[in-house]
């Protein structure tokens, strides 16, 4: 499997990013400001991601994810570990990443990658997403904000 930056001019996969945000315009902001990053096999885009730069010496993963017919097979643990290894060559000393309180997967997947949980954004679901997000019966309402020092 390859993981390689999108080509110019070539479409991200939105199908995938939108399963990481439900919304189509946070995902086209990211895309504008950030580097989107793809995994293919066989000219099959598996997963996705995208990073952005936070400040001089701090880049954030706004969004990953993973064809749901791959899931479980360690390509998202190769996805960070290939952004942790570009924000690291580009001089950062912080990777961010956040997800959701109901997010229990993602957030197991983020600590055995070695992220600690550095702040919890209150009600940033519910303030900005108009519709109601449930998983794993949980509504999700807060950003959960984890870090990891990578130099
Ligand atoms: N439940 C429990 N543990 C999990 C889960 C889960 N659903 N997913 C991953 N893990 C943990 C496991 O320990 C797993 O290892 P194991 O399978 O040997 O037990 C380890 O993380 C590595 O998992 P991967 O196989 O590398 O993860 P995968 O390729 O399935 O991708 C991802 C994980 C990207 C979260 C995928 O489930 C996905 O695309 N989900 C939908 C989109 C999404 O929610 N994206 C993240 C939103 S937050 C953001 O984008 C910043």
């Amino acid at each position: 499997m390859e993981i390689r930056k999108l080509f110019i001019g070539e479409s991200p996969p939105l199908h995938l990013l939108l399963l990481a945000d439900p919304s189509r315009e946070m995902v086209e902001e990211y895309l504008e400001k950030g580097t989107c990053f793809v995994a293919e096999r066989d000219r099959q885009i598996l997963g996705v991601y995208v990073l952005m730069q936070k400040g001089p010496d701090m880049m954030e993963i706004k969004n990953i994810a993973v064809d749901e017919n791959h899931h479980r097979k360690g390509i998202g643990r190769q996805l960070i570990g290939h952004a942790v290894g570009y924000a690291r060559d580009q001089g950062s000393e912080l990777l961010e990443i956040g997800t959701g309180n109901s997010s229990i997967g993602q957030l197991a997947l983020y600590q055995k990658c070695g992220f600690r949980i550095v702040g919890v954004d209150v009600d940033f679901f519910t303030n900005h997403y108009s519709e109601a997000i449930f998983e794993n019966g949980i509504q999700c309402q807060d950003r959960i904000r984890l870090s990891r020092r990578i130099r």
